[in-house]
């Protein structure tokens, strides 16, 4: 099965912007939807006034909410 993988931005204007609470929202789903996520860091996307910025299998998206961030983890899972 192929992960999702998810780079959150942990630079200071995505933190700033909110980056924090994308990463706590995918850390308090459950754990069989935690499973197919692949969750990291990344240093700055170089697009900080558009944060918070996601990478999500390596494409860039911008100004990223935690409820937004949630509708492509679904879309994503179900998908496969
Ligand atoms: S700090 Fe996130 S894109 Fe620069």
């Amino acid at each position: 099965m192929t992960m999702l993988k998810i780079e959150v931005c942990v630079g200071s204007a995505c933190y700033l912007l909110g980056s924090q609470d994308l990463i706590e929202m995918i850390e308090g789903l459950p754990e069989d939807v935690k499973a197919n996520i692949d969750l990291r860091g990344s240093s700055c996307l170089k697009a900080c006034g558009k944060g918070p910025n996601v990478k999500i299998n390596g494409e860039l998206i911008s100004g990223v909410t935690p409820d937004k961030l949630m509708e492509i983890i679904k879309y994503n899972i179900q998908r496969k």
